[in-house]
Protein backbone atom coordinates (compact mmCIF):
# COMPACT_ATOMS: atom_id res chain seq x y z
CA UNK A 1 0.00 0.00 0.00
CA UNK A 2 0.89 3.69 -0.61
CA UNK A 3 -0.91 5.95 1.30
CA UNK A 4 0.23 9.19 -0.89
CA UNK A 5 -0.74 7.80 -3.89
CA UNK A 6 -3.31 5.69 -3.04
CA UNK A 7 -2.07 2.11 -4.09
CA UNK A 8 -3.78 -0.56 -2.49
CA UNK A 9 -6.90 2.03 -2.59
CA UNK A 10 -8.00 2.77 -5.56
CA UNK A 11 -9.61 -0.02 -8.08
CA UNK A 12 -7.54 0.33 -10.41
CA UNK A 13 -4.64 -0.57 -8.34
CA UNK A 14 -6.37 -3.38 -6.76
CA UNK A 15 -7.09 -5.05 -9.77
CA UNK A 16 -3.42 -5.08 -10.34
CA UNK A 17 -2.62 -6.19 -7.33
CA UNK A 18 -4.94 -8.96 -7.48
CA UNK A 19 -7.39 -7.53 -4.58
CA UNK A 20 -10.70 -10.17 -4.26
CA UNK A 21 -14.09 -8.49 -4.44
CA UNK A 22 -14.74 -8.97 -0.85
CA UNK A 23 -11.33 -6.81 -0.39
CA UNK A 24 -8.57 -9.73 0.67
CA UNK A 25 -5.93 -9.22 -0.75
CA UNK A 26 -3.52 -11.99 -1.41
CA UNK A 27 -0.20 -10.59 -0.24
CA UNK A 28 0.72 -7.38 1.96
CA UNK A 29 3.99 -8.14 1.67
CA UNK A 30 7.24 -8.19 -1.11
CA UNK A 31 11.10 -8.59 -1.26
CA UNK A 32 11.91 -6.48 -4.02
CA UNK A 33 15.82 -7.46 -5.84
CA UNK A 34 16.86 -6.46 -8.97
CA UNK A 35 15.15 -3.84 -11.76
CA UNK A 36 16.15 -3.95 -15.31
CA UNK A 37 14.80 -2.43 -18.29
CA UNK A 38 13.58 -3.07 -21.72
CA UNK A 39 15.53 -3.16 -24.34
CA UNK A 40 15.69 -2.41 -28.14
CA UNK A 41 18.90 -3.08 -30.44
CA UNK A 42 21.26 -3.37 -27.42
CA UNK A 43 19.62 -0.38 -25.43
CA UNK A 44 16.95 0.50 -23.40
CA UNK A 45 13.85 1.44 -25.11
CA UNK A 46 12.39 3.12 -22.17
CA UNK A 47 9.20 1.06 -22.22
CA UNK A 48 9.18 -0.89 -18.85
CA UNK A 49 10.76 -1.47 -15.93
CA UNK A 50 10.67 -5.54 -14.59
CA UNK A 51 11.47 -5.76 -10.65
CA UNK A 52 11.27 -9.26 -9.03
CA UNK A 53 9.87 -9.94 -5.68
CA UNK A 54 11.44 -12.53 -4.03
CA UNK A 55 9.31 -13.80 -1.47
CA UNK A 56 6.29 -14.47 -3.48
CA UNK A 57 7.61 -15.40 -6.44
CA UNK A 58 6.32 -12.73 -8.71
CA UNK A 59 7.65 -10.18 -10.77
CA UNK A 60 6.28 -6.65 -11.80
CA UNK A 61 5.93 -4.88 -14.74
CA UNK A 62 6.03 -1.10 -14.65
CA UNK A 63 5.45 1.49 -17.33
CA UNK A 64 8.22 4.02 -17.66
CA UNK A 65 5.99 6.79 -19.44
CA UNK A 66 3.73 6.72 -16.11
CA UNK A 67 5.97 5.17 -13.41
CA UNK A 68 3.32 3.28 -12.45
CA UNK A 69 2.95 -0.60 -12.48
CA UNK A 70 0.88 -2.15 -14.41
CA UNK A 71 0.86 -6.10 -14.82
CA UNK A 72 2.05 -8.07 -11.61
CA UNK A 73 2.63 -12.36 -12.52
CA UNK A 74 2.80 -14.71 -10.21
CA UNK A 75 5.18 -17.50 -10.99
CA UNK A 76 3.67 -20.96 -10.19
CA UNK A 77 6.56 -23.85 -8.77
CA UNK A 78 9.20 -21.48 -7.36
CA UNK A 79 10.09 -19.73 -3.65
CA UNK A 80 12.35 -17.35 -3.71
CA UNK A 81 12.73 -15.30 -7.06
CA UNK A 82 15.99 -13.45 -6.86
CA UNK A 83 17.48 -12.70 -10.03
CA UNK A 84 15.65 -11.49 -12.81
CA UNK A 85 16.80 -10.00 -16.57
CA UNK A 86 14.99 -8.76 -19.60
CA UNK A 87 15.81 -10.21 -23.35
CA UNK A 88 18.28 -8.29 -25.32
CA UNK A 89 16.56 -10.03 -28.66
CA UNK A 90 14.91 -13.06 -30.32
CA UNK A 91 17.25 -16.18 -30.18
CA UNK A 92 15.42 -17.01 -33.83
CA UNK A 93 13.96 -14.23 -35.67
CA UNK A 94 16.81 -11.67 -35.93
CA UNK A 95 13.81 -9.13 -36.67
CA UNK A 96 12.93 -9.27 -33.12
CA UNK A 97 15.57 -6.87 -31.54
CA UNK A 98 13.40 -5.98 -28.67
CA UNK A 99 12.77 -7.49 -25.38
CA UNK A 100 10.12 -10.20 -25.24
CA UNK A 101 10.97 -12.23 -22.75
CA UNK A 102 11.83 -11.92 -18.86
CA UNK A 103 14.05 -13.99 -17.36
CA UNK A 104 13.39 -15.14 -13.61
CA UNK A 105 16.45 -16.69 -11.52
CA UNK A 106 14.76 -19.68 -8.66
CA UNK A 107 17.05 -19.40 -5.20
CA UNK A 108 15.06 -21.67 -2.96
CA UNK A 109 14.92 -25.19 -3.97
CA UNK A 110 10.83 -27.28 -2.92
CA UNK A 111 9.59 -30.13 -3.67
CA UNK A 112 7.67 -30.41 -6.97
CA UNK A 113 4.61 -29.97 -6.41
CA UNK A 114 5.20 -28.51 -3.40
CA UNK A 115 2.22 -30.24 -1.33
CA UNK A 116 3.67 -31.55 1.59
CA UNK A 117 5.46 -34.61 -0.14
CA UNK A 118 9.23 -35.44 0.65
CA UNK A 119 9.20 -32.67 3.08
CA UNK A 120 12.58 -34.20 4.65
CA UNK A 121 14.12 -35.16 1.59
CA UNK A 122 15.85 -31.88 0.00
CA UNK A 123 18.15 -33.96 -2.41
CA UNK A 124 14.42 -34.02 -4.07
CA UNK A 125 13.40 -30.58 -4.20
CA UNK A 126 14.32 -28.48 -7.52
CA UNK A 127 14.79 -25.52 -8.71
CA UNK A 128 12.93 -23.86 -12.23
CA UNK A 129 13.92 -21.00 -14.47
CA UNK A 130 11.43 -19.04 -15.68
CA UNK A 131 10.30 -17.57 -19.27
CA UNK A 132 7.74 -14.56 -18.49
CA UNK A 133 6.31 -13.02 -21.65
CA UNK A 134 7.24 -9.39 -21.39
CA UNK A 135 3.73 -8.32 -23.26
CA UNK A 136 0.88 -11.03 -21.79
CA UNK A 137 2.90 -10.86 -18.54
CA UNK A 138 1.80 -14.78 -19.04
CA UNK A 139 4.46 -17.32 -18.19
CA UNK A 140 5.82 -19.26 -21.13
CA UNK A 141 7.92 -22.09 -19.50
CA UNK A 142 9.97 -23.11 -17.02
CA UNK A 143 13.70 -25.45 -17.27
CA UNK A 144 14.23 -27.48 -14.28
CA UNK A 145 17.63 -26.94 -13.12
CA UNK A 146 20.20 -29.10 -10.80
CA UNK A 147 21.19 -26.56 -7.70
CA UNK A 148 19.83 -23.18 -7.03
CA UNK A 149 19.81 -19.87 -9.29
CA UNK A 150 20.80 -16.37 -7.89
CA UNK A 151 21.37 -13.48 -10.32
CA UNK A 152 20.26 -13.80 -13.69
CA UNK A 153 22.10 -12.19 -17.42
CA UNK A 154 21.05 -12.34 -21.14
CA UNK A 155 23.50 -11.90 -23.77
CA UNK A 156 23.38 -9.20 -26.69
CA UNK A 157 22.23 -11.85 -29.56
CA UNK A 158 19.59 -13.44 -27.55
CA UNK A 159 20.58 -16.74 -28.02
CA UNK A 160 21.46 -17.43 -24.00
CA UNK A 161 20.88 -16.84 -20.28
CA UNK A 162 22.63 -17.44 -17.73
CA UNK A 163 22.71 -17.97 -13.39
CA UNK A 164 25.15 -17.30 -11.08
CA UNK A 165 24.71 -20.84 -8.76
CA UNK A 166 25.79 -21.00 -5.20
CA UNK A 167 24.08 -24.21 -4.10
CA UNK A 168 24.79 -26.65 -6.52
CA UNK A 169 24.99 -29.29 -3.83
CA UNK A 170 21.61 -28.75 -3.25
CA UNK A 171 21.84 -28.22 0.68
CA UNK A 172 19.28 -27.61 2.88
CA UNK A 173 21.69 -25.90 5.65
CA UNK A 174 24.23 -23.08 4.58
CA UNK A 175 27.44 -25.51 5.95
CA UNK A 176 26.04 -27.94 2.90
CA UNK A 177 25.42 -25.22 0.33
CA UNK A 178 29.55 -24.22 1.00
CA UNK A 179 30.51 -28.00 0.47
CA UNK A 180 31.59 -27.86 -2.91
CA UNK A 181 35.00 -26.44 -3.94
CA UNK A 182 32.77 -24.97 -6.93
CA UNK A 183 29.65 -23.80 -7.86
CA UNK A 184 28.68 -22.89 -11.57
CA UNK A 185 27.13 -20.41 -13.81
CA UNK A 186 24.48 -22.17 -15.71
CA UNK A 187 23.37 -21.03 -19.56
CA UNK A 188 20.23 -21.60 -21.24
CA UNK A 189 20.18 -22.06 -24.41
CA UNK A 190 17.06 -20.31 -25.56
CA UNK A 191 16.04 -21.02 -28.91
CA UNK A 192 16.63 -25.06 -27.66
CA UNK A 193 13.93 -24.71 -24.64
CA UNK A 194 11.57 -23.10 -26.76
CA UNK A 195 11.88 -25.35 -29.62
CA UNK A 196 12.11 -28.20 -27.16
CA UNK A 197 8.65 -27.36 -25.80
CA UNK A 198 7.28 -26.65 -28.92
CA UNK A 199 8.25 -30.14 -29.84
CA UNK A 200 5.96 -31.18 -26.72
CA UNK A 201 9.02 -32.32 -24.55
CA UNK A 202 7.84 -30.89 -21.64
CA UNK A 203 6.17 -32.28 -18.63
CA UNK A 204 3.73 -29.81 -15.84
CA UNK A 205 3.64 -29.40 -12.23
CA UNK A 206 0.61 -30.19 -9.99
CA UNK A 207 -1.77 -27.73 -11.14
CA UNK A 208 0.27 -26.16 -13.24
CA UNK A 209 -0.10 -25.99 -16.60
CA UNK A 210 3.47 -23.92 -17.71
CA UNK A 211 5.46 -26.44 -19.80
CA UNK A 212 8.64 -27.52 -17.96
CA UNK A 213 11.17 -29.07 -19.90
CA UNK A 214 14.64 -31.34 -17.90
CA UNK A 215 17.54 -28.95 -17.63
CA UNK A 216 19.23 -31.36 -15.62
CA UNK A 217 23.51 -32.29 -16.07
CA UNK A 218 21.85 -35.59 -16.26
CA UNK A 219 19.18 -35.16 -18.93
CA UNK A 220 21.66 -32.86 -20.58
CA UNK A 221 25.08 -34.73 -21.31
CA UNK A 222 25.42 -34.01 -25.10
CA UNK A 223 26.34 -30.87 -26.13
CA UNK A 224 24.39 -30.89 -29.61
CA UNK A 225 20.86 -31.16 -27.85
CA UNK A 226 21.72 -29.62 -24.55
CA UNK A 227 19.34 -27.09 -23.37
CA UNK A 228 21.71 -25.89 -20.58
CA UNK A 229 25.40 -25.75 -20.17
CA UNK A 230 27.08 -25.87 -16.25
CA UNK A 231 30.65 -23.98 -16.52
CA UNK A 232 32.10 -24.35 -13.02
CA UNK A 233 32.79 -21.43 -11.08
CA UNK A 234 34.64 -20.86 -7.60
CA UNK A 235 32.28 -21.46 -4.33
CA UNK A 236 29.44 -19.59 -3.92
CA UNK A 237 29.32 -17.16 -6.11
CA UNK A 238 27.12 -13.71 -6.18
CA UNK A 239 26.08 -11.81 -9.23
CA UNK A 240 26.79 -12.23 -13.02
CA UNK A 241 27.17 -9.17 -15.93
CA UNK A 242 27.91 -9.12 -19.42
CA UNK A 243 29.88 -6.80 -21.04
CA UNK A 244 28.52 -3.99 -22.75
CA UNK A 245 30.16 -5.52 -26.28
CA UNK A 246 28.53 -8.57 -25.42
CA UNK A 247 31.35 -10.65 -25.46
CA UNK A 248 31.83 -12.11 -21.48
CA UNK A 249 30.36 -12.99 -18.84
CA UNK A 250 31.92 -11.74 -15.35
CA UNK A 251 30.59 -13.80 -12.55
CA UNK A 252 31.99 -12.89 -8.98
CA UNK A 253 33.21 -15.28 -6.81
CA UNK A 254 31.76 -13.94 -2.88
CA UNK A 255 33.80 -16.43 -1.02
CA UNK A 256 36.47 -17.07 -3.54
CA UNK A 257 38.27 -13.56 -3.82
CA UNK A 258 38.41 -14.13 -7.53
CA UNK A 259 35.71 -12.79 -10.86
CA UNK A 260 35.45 -15.28 -13.21
CA UNK A 261 35.28 -14.44 -17.02
CA UNK A 262 33.34 -16.53 -19.24
CA UNK A 263 33.67 -16.37 -22.76
CA UNK A 264 30.25 -16.13 -24.63
CA UNK A 265 31.25 -17.37 -28.19
CA UNK A 266 32.80 -20.65 -26.13
CA UNK A 267 29.62 -21.43 -24.59
CA UNK A 268 27.79 -21.33 -27.89
CA UNK A 269 30.71 -23.29 -29.33
CA UNK A 270 29.57 -25.96 -26.70
CA UNK A 271 26.58 -26.16 -27.81
CA UNK A 272 27.88 -26.47 -30.94
CA UNK A 273 29.95 -29.58 -29.77
CA UNK A 274 33.16 -27.87 -30.55
CA UNK A 275 34.32 -27.25 -26.96
CA UNK A 276 34.68 -30.44 -24.97
CA UNK A 277 34.67 -29.16 -21.92
CA UNK A 278 32.41 -26.23 -20.09
CA UNK A 279 35.60 -24.91 -18.40
CA UNK A 280 37.53 -23.98 -21.75
CA UNK A 281 34.99 -21.02 -21.81
CA UNK A 282 36.51 -19.53 -18.99
CA UNK A 283 39.10 -17.48 -20.01
CA UNK A 284 39.97 -15.30 -16.93
CA UNK A 285 39.72 -15.54 -13.17
CA UNK A 286 41.87 -12.64 -11.94
CA UNK A 287 42.22 -12.03 -7.66
CA UNK A 288 40.52 -8.79 -7.04
CA UNK A 289 39.69 -8.87 -3.68
CA UNK A 290 37.25 -9.88 -0.68
CA UNK A 291 33.67 -10.71 -1.06
CA UNK A 292 33.26 -10.03 -4.59
CA UNK A 293 29.64 -9.37 -5.48
CA UNK A 294 28.70 -7.64 -8.66
CA UNK A 295 29.98 -5.95 -11.47
CA UNK A 296 29.76 -3.28 -13.99
CA UNK A 297 31.80 -2.54 -16.75
CA UNK A 298 32.48 1.19 -18.68
CA UNK A 299 33.05 0.28 -22.56
CA UNK A 300 36.40 0.58 -22.35
CA UNK A 301 37.23 -2.76 -20.91
CA UNK A 302 37.30 -2.47 -17.82
CA UNK A 303 35.17 -3.84 -14.86
CA UNK A 304 34.28 -2.28 -11.42
CA UNK A 305 33.35 -5.03 -9.00
CA UNK A 306 32.26 -4.51 -5.11
CA UNK A 307 33.73 -5.95 -2.60
CA UNK A 308 31.87 -6.63 0.05
CA UNK A 309 34.44 -7.69 2.67
CA UNK A 310 37.13 -5.12 2.03
CA UNK A 311 34.45 -2.18 1.50
CA UNK A 312 35.85 -1.37 -2.12
CA UNK A 313 35.41 -1.29 -5.95
CA UNK A 314 38.06 -2.36 -7.43
CA UNK A 315 38.35 -1.57 -11.28
CA UNK A 316 40.32 -4.34 -13.22
CA UNK A 317 41.03 -4.70 -17.12
CA UNK A 318 39.55 -7.56 -18.84
CA UNK A 319 42.08 -7.34 -21.66
CA UNK A 320 45.09 -7.81 -18.99
CA UNK A 321 43.11 -10.64 -16.53
CA UNK A 322 42.94 -12.61 -19.96
CA UNK A 323 46.21 -11.96 -20.64
CA UNK A 324 47.29 -12.87 -16.81
CA UNK A 325 45.11 -16.24 -17.19
CA UNK A 326 46.96 -17.36 -20.20
CA UNK A 327 50.78 -16.66 -17.62
CA UNK A 328 51.24 -13.19 -18.70
CA UNK A 329 53.44 -12.55 -15.52
CA UNK A 330 53.61 -8.89 -16.75
CA UNK A 331 49.80 -8.70 -17.06
CA UNK A 332 48.36 -6.56 -13.98
CA UNK A 333 44.27 -7.01 -14.11
CA UNK A 334 43.75 -4.36 -10.97
CA UNK A 335 43.98 -0.94 -11.85
CA UNK A 336 42.70 0.85 -8.91
CA UNK A 337 40.42 0.81 -5.80
CA UNK A 338 38.16 3.03 -3.69
CA UNK A 339 36.79 3.01 -0.60
CA UNK A 340 33.20 3.20 0.11
CA UNK A 341 31.20 3.54 3.17
CA UNK A 342 30.25 0.56 3.82
CA UNK A 343 30.43 -2.98 2.18
CA UNK A 344 28.76 -2.49 -0.89
CA UNK A 345 26.17 -4.68 -2.30
CA UNK A 346 25.39 -4.49 -5.80
CA UNK A 347 26.96 -1.64 -8.11
CA UNK A 348 26.42 -0.39 -11.46
CA UNK A 349 27.60 1.81 -14.38
CA UNK A 350 25.86 4.31 -15.87
CA UNK A 351 23.96 2.58 -19.16
CA UNK A 352 26.23 -0.06 -17.96
CA UNK A 353 23.72 -2.71 -18.78
CA UNK A 354 23.46 -1.58 -22.63
CA UNK A 355 25.76 -1.52 -25.54
CA UNK A 356 25.47 2.00 -24.88
CA UNK A 357 27.74 1.49 -21.73
CA UNK A 358 29.03 5.63 -21.35
CA UNK A 359 31.84 5.18 -18.94
CA UNK A 360 30.91 7.92 -16.57
CA UNK A 361 29.51 6.86 -13.57
CA UNK A 362 29.46 4.11 -10.98
CA UNK A 363 27.00 4.23 -7.96
CA UNK A 364 27.82 1.84 -4.74
CA UNK A 365 24.56 0.61 -2.66
CA UNK A 366 26.01 0.18 0.88
CA UNK A 367 24.62 -2.06 3.32
CA UNK A 368 26.46 -0.57 6.00
CA UNK A 369 26.53 3.44 7.08
CA UNK A 370 27.87 2.84 10.47
CA UNK A 371 29.53 6.09 11.67
CA UNK A 372 29.17 7.93 8.57
CA UNK A 373 25.66 9.00 9.83
CA UNK A 374 23.53 10.87 13.09
CA UNK A 375 22.61 7.15 14.98
CA UNK A 376 18.92 8.34 14.38
CA UNK A 377 18.07 5.28 16.01
CA UNK A 378 18.56 0.93 16.04
CA UNK A 379 17.95 0.69 12.07
CA UNK A 380 20.60 3.75 10.40
CA UNK A 381 19.84 4.99 6.88
CA UNK A 382 22.29 3.35 4.72
CA UNK A 383 24.24 5.06 1.85
CA UNK A 384 24.69 5.08 -2.13
CA UNK A 385 27.49 6.64 -3.28
CA UNK A 386 28.37 7.98 -6.89
CA UNK A 387 31.63 7.52 -8.52
CA UNK A 388 33.06 9.24 -11.55
CA UNK A 389 35.02 6.33 -13.29
CA UNK A 390 35.94 8.92 -16.50
CA UNK A 391 39.07 9.29 -15.48
CA UNK A 392 42.45 6.79 -14.60
CA UNK A 393 41.65 6.99 -11.38
CA UNK A 394 37.79 6.84 -9.77
CA UNK A 395 36.41 9.88 -7.59
CA UNK A 396 33.85 9.56 -4.92
CA UNK A 397 31.63 12.63 -6.26
CA UNK A 398 28.20 11.80 -4.67
CA UNK A 399 26.27 10.25 -1.68
CA UNK A 400 23.27 10.58 -0.36
CA UNK A 401 21.09 8.55 2.46
CA UNK A 402 19.20 6.03 1.04
CA UNK A 403 15.90 4.34 2.61
CA UNK A 404 17.64 0.53 4.40
CA UNK A 405 18.69 -1.08 2.22
CA UNK A 406 19.17 0.19 -1.17
CA UNK A 407 19.36 -3.15 -3.56
CA UNK A 408 19.74 -2.76 -7.08
CA UNK A 409 18.96 0.01 -9.38
CA UNK A 410 20.03 0.90 -13.61
CA UNK A 411 21.83 4.35 -14.57
CA UNK A 412 19.38 5.19 -17.53
CA UNK A 413 20.81 8.32 -19.85
CA UNK A 414 18.27 11.07 -19.54
CA UNK A 415 16.45 10.95 -23.08
CA UNK A 416 15.69 7.26 -22.59
CA UNK A 417 13.30 8.05 -20.08
CA UNK A 418 10.32 9.23 -21.71
CA UNK A 419 7.73 10.17 -19.00
CA UNK A 420 4.15 11.72 -19.59
CA UNK A 421 3.33 15.08 -17.64
CA UNK A 422 -0.75 14.70 -18.71
CA UNK A 423 -2.65 11.50 -19.45
CA UNK A 424 -5.20 11.44 -21.77
CA UNK A 425 -8.86 11.84 -20.20
CA UNK A 426 -9.84 9.48 -23.19
CA UNK A 427 -7.76 6.61 -21.76
CA UNK A 428 -10.24 6.08 -19.23
CA UNK A 429 -13.37 4.85 -19.83
CA UNK A 430 -14.99 5.95 -16.61
CA UNK A 431 -13.78 9.50 -16.88
CA UNK A 432 -15.92 12.12 -15.92
CA UNK A 433 -15.37 14.44 -18.64
CA UNK A 434 -17.44 17.91 -17.51
CA UNK A 435 -17.55 19.11 -14.01
CA UNK A 436 -21.44 19.53 -15.24
CA UNK A 437 -21.41 16.07 -15.18
CA UNK A 438 -21.11 15.29 -11.59
CA UNK A 439 -23.72 13.47 -10.14
CA UNK A 440 -24.78 10.61 -7.79
CA UNK A 441 -26.50 7.55 -9.66
CA UNK A 442 -28.46 4.80 -7.56
CA UNK A 443 -29.04 1.14 -8.59
CA UNK A 444 -30.68 -0.47 -5.21
CA UNK A 445 -27.83 0.01 -2.39
CA UNK A 446 -25.13 0.61 -4.84
CA UNK A 447 -24.60 4.25 -5.51
CA UNK A 448 -21.76 5.83 -7.89
CA UNK A 449 -20.72 8.95 -7.05
CA UNK A 450 -19.09 10.90 -10.01
CA UNK A 451 -16.75 13.72 -8.99
CA UNK A 452 -14.08 16.02 -10.85
CA UNK A 453 -11.26 17.80 -9.22
CA UNK A 454 -10.38 20.89 -10.78
CA UNK A 455 -8.42 23.72 -8.52
CA UNK A 456 -9.74 24.68 -6.14
CA UNK A 457 -12.75 23.17 -6.61
CA UNK A 458 -14.35 19.07 -6.02
CA UNK A 459 -17.27 18.97 -8.82
CA UNK A 460 -19.70 18.03 -5.72
CA UNK A 461 -19.78 20.83 -2.69
CA UNK A 462 -21.41 17.25 -1.06
CA UNK A 463 -23.38 14.53 -1.61
CA UNK A 464 -25.83 12.08 0.12
CA UNK A 465 -25.74 8.63 0.56
CA UNK A 466 -27.49 5.90 3.04
CA UNK A 467 -26.24 4.03 6.06
CA UNK A 468 -25.59 0.70 4.26
CA UNK A 469 -24.80 1.90 0.38
CA UNK A 470 -22.09 0.56 -1.46
CA UNK A 471 -20.41 3.18 -2.23
CA UNK A 472 -18.32 3.93 -5.58
CA UNK A 473 -16.36 7.24 -6.13
CA UNK A 474 -15.14 8.01 -9.65
CA UNK A 475 -12.76 11.24 -9.78
CA UNK A 476 -11.37 12.74 -12.41
CA UNK A 477 -8.86 15.69 -12.51
CA UNK A 478 -9.93 17.81 -15.27
CA UNK A 479 -6.98 20.05 -14.71
CA UNK A 480 -4.50 20.36 -17.55
CA UNK A 481 -1.56 22.00 -15.82
CA UNK A 482 2.09 19.77 -15.77
CA UNK A 483 2.04 18.45 -12.30
CA UNK A 484 -0.65 19.81 -10.90
CA UNK A 485 -2.18 16.51 -8.91
CA UNK A 486 -4.81 16.48 -6.90
CA UNK A 487 -5.49 13.95 -3.69
CA UNK A 488 -9.11 12.78 -2.51
CA UNK A 489 -9.44 11.67 1.60
CA UNK A 490 -12.17 10.43 3.13
CA UNK A 491 -11.84 10.37 7.00
CA UNK A 492 -12.82 7.25 8.83
CA UNK A 493 -12.96 5.64 5.80
CA UNK A 494 -9.30 4.31 5.15
CA UNK A 495 -9.89 6.75 1.53
CA UNK A 496 -7.06 8.42 0.32
CA UNK A 497 -5.32 8.78 -3.53
CA UNK A 498 -4.41 11.21 -5.91
CA UNK A 499 -5.22 12.16 -9.58
CA UNK A 500 -2.67 13.22 -11.84
CA UNK A 501 -3.80 16.08 -14.25
CA UNK A 502 -6.50 14.60 -16.52
CA UNK A 503 -5.95 10.63 -14.75
CA UNK A 504 -9.19 9.41 -13.21
CA UNK A 505 -9.15 6.75 -10.36
CA UNK A 506 -11.97 4.99 -8.28
CA UNK A 507 -12.63 3.54 -5.07
CA UNK A 508 -15.47 1.75 -3.47
CA UNK A 509 -16.39 0.88 0.15
CA UNK A 510 -19.39 0.21 2.42
CA UNK A 511 -20.86 3.50 3.82
CA UNK A 512 -21.61 2.02 7.43
CA UNK A 513 -20.85 5.07 9.34
CA UNK A 514 -23.67 8.00 9.70
CA UNK A 515 -22.64 10.99 10.06
CA UNK A 516 -20.59 13.88 7.81
CA UNK A 517 -17.47 13.08 6.65
CA UNK A 518 -15.18 16.15 4.67
CA UNK A 519 -13.64 14.58 1.88
CA UNK A 520 -10.54 16.77 1.03
CA UNK A 521 -7.53 17.71 -1.06
CA UNK A 522 -4.57 15.92 -0.03
CA UNK A 523 -1.90 16.64 -2.31
CA UNK A 524 -0.88 20.41 -1.95
CA UNK A 525 -2.15 21.80 -5.46
CA UNK A 526 -3.54 25.61 -5.56
CA UNK A 527 -4.00 28.87 -3.00
CA UNK A 528 -7.37 27.51 -1.57
CA UNK A 529 -5.98 23.87 -1.12
CA UNK A 530 -7.08 23.52 2.24
CA UNK A 531 -10.59 24.78 1.06
CA UNK A 532 -10.48 22.31 -1.63
CA UNK A 533 -13.43 20.12 0.22
CA UNK A 534 -16.36 18.12 -0.07
CA UNK A 535 -19.14 16.62 2.32
CA UNK A 536 -19.77 12.92 1.89
CA UNK A 537 -23.06 12.59 4.11
CA UNK A 538 -24.13 9.32 5.62
CA UNK A 539 -27.95 9.08 6.50
CA UNK A 540 -28.64 7.16 9.47
CU1 LIG B 1 -6.58 20.03 -4.89
CU2 LIG B 1 -5.08 20.42 -3.04
CA1 LIG C 1 28.09 -23.99 -3.03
Amino acid sequence: MDCMVGWGITNESKAVMGTKPDGTVKYNTGDTHHVHGSYVDGTYDGKYLFVNDKIHGRVARIRMDTMETDKITEIPNIQGFHGIFTDKRDPVDEKINHTTRVFCGNEFHIPQPNDGRDLDDPKKYFCLFTCVDTETMQVRWQCKVNGNMDLVATSYDGKLACANQYNTENGAHYEDTMSSERDACVFFDVARIEAAIKAGKSFTIGDSKVPVVDGTPDANKDPKTALTCYVPVPKNPHGVNISPDGKYYACSGKLSPTATLIEHASVLKWFNGELKDPREAVVAEPEIGLGPLHTGFDGRGNAYTTLFLDSQIVKWNLDAAMKAFKGDKSAKPVVDRIDVHYQPGHGFTSMGETKEADGKFFISDNKFSKDRLLPVGPLHPEVAQMIDISGDKMKLVGEHTTWPEPHDAIIVRRDRVKTRQVYNLDDFPNAVKDAKDCRVERKGNKVTVYLTSQAPVIGLREFKVKRGDEVTIILTNLDKVEDLTHGFAIPKYNVNFIVNPQETKSVTFKADKPGVYWCYCTHFCHALHLEMRSRMLVEK
